[in-house]
């Protein structure tokens, strides 16, 4: 399943082997969910925060769950709903009539890992105050602000399928996630396993777990990112990740009917995701380099949600997904 397993352990740095431990631990409660568990690791190392878009009941919110679990640090999960407040996420100022002073009560956002659950579900406000303190990772109430801690990572889900009472995100705020991650339906062997690993759950309620785990520190996963910041990255790769963003501005370059159908490309932002997440794949999966292969297996996540169609594009029925595949094909590996 996980392929890159080959690479023998002994190999590994200290932070790489831990990395390996909980990507373990988490495939064995999320099964068959390889790729979304990849993904949550490598917005870890890349010091980014995700989105999961799936439909109901393909473990969103499991994965995520699992995963805080698994690293040191405090968890807050917030359902959103129609009704949530902006300030119900950063906090609100409370009056203490004692001494009739204000003091800060701190929202559901000062936490290491926030799980945004159901994301569309509440208006543009709330979904605003979220995307703000993800990217400025401070909050600002009154004239006072706030700083969110050191590891500070919002994982958001949300479900494709249902449109009505839900409210889709800002397209211009949207690049704040640095992995826009896709997961479908398990394959017929992984549902049957998923089946068993339910029922032992359901059987096993209020019994401890049998599986210990000794949660990642916050030091390793410091140390883990600092290695990936340093990890070798030839500079034809360079080129070639500056090419595949640049190629999302001047489509045109690349076929006419690129210059047709996007409106607008990729901001530096995409490409600083692209090196840190091409970096954090390379690490993860054992290697002391950069290859191709990781630049274009995590491409497709870090643009979908940073390019505008056209109306032209809409009405070709061509999704970013398609484009950002077309482009992939065009620019030039060196
Ligand atoms: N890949 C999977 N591995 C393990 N359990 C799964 C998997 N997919 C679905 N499940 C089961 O289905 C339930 C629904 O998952 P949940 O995380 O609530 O879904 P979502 O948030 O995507 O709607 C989980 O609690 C789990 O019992
Ligand atoms: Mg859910």
């Amino acid at each position: 399943m996980i392929v890159e397993h080959e690479i023998p352990t002994s190999s590994l740095s200290p932070a790489q082997q831990d990395l390996r431990r909980l990507r373990q631990f988490v495939a064995g409660q999320v099964l068959g969910q390889d790729l979304l568990i990849e993904r949550m690791l490598i917005a870890l190392l890349a010091d980014g925060h995700i989105l999961v878009e799936g439909a109901p009941g393909l473990a969103k919110t499991r994965a995520i769950n699992v995963l805080s679990q698994g690293i040191e640090g405090d968890f807050h999960r917030i359902q959103f709903t129609p009704d949530l407040l902006p300030a119900d996420l950063t906090g609100t100022e409370i009056y203490r009539p004692q001494d009739g002073s204000f003091h800060f009560q701190m929202g559901p956002l000062f936490h290491n890992l926030v799980l945004a659950d159901e994301i569309n579900r509440s208006p543009a406000k709330v979904q605003s105050a979220l995307l703000e303190a993800m990217a400025e990772r401070q909050i600002t109430v009154g004239r006072v602000t706030y700083g969110l801690p050191e590891l500070f990572m919002v994982m958001a889900t949300q479900n494709p399928i249902e449109q009505e009472g839900t409210y889709p995100l800002p397209e211009a705020q949207l690049d704040r996630f640095m992995l826009y991650i896709r997961i479908g339906y398990p394959e017929t062997r992984h549902e049957r396993e998923i089946l068993h690993l339910v029922r032992n759950e359901a059987r096993r309620k209020g019994e401890t777990a049998a599986t210990e785990f000794q949660p990642l520190s916050q030091a390793v996963l410091f140390a883990a990112r600092r290695e990936v910041l340093d990890l070798y990255l030839a500079e034809s790769l360079e080129e070639y990740l500056l090419q595949l963003v640049l190629a999302t501005r001047d489509p045109g370059a690349y076929g006419a009917e690129f210059a047709r159908w996007l409106q607008y490309g990729a901001s530096p932002r995409a490409t600083i995701a692209l090196d840190r997440c091409a970096r954090a794949r390379a690490w993860l999966n054992g290697r002391d380099f950069v290859s191709p292969e990781d630049i274009q297996s995590i491409a497709p996540d870090v643009l979908r949600h940073r390019l505008i169609l056209s109306y032209e594009a809409e009405a070709d029925g061509v999704t970013p997904d398609r484009l950002i595949g077309e482009l992939l094909r065009r620019v030039a590996v060196p």
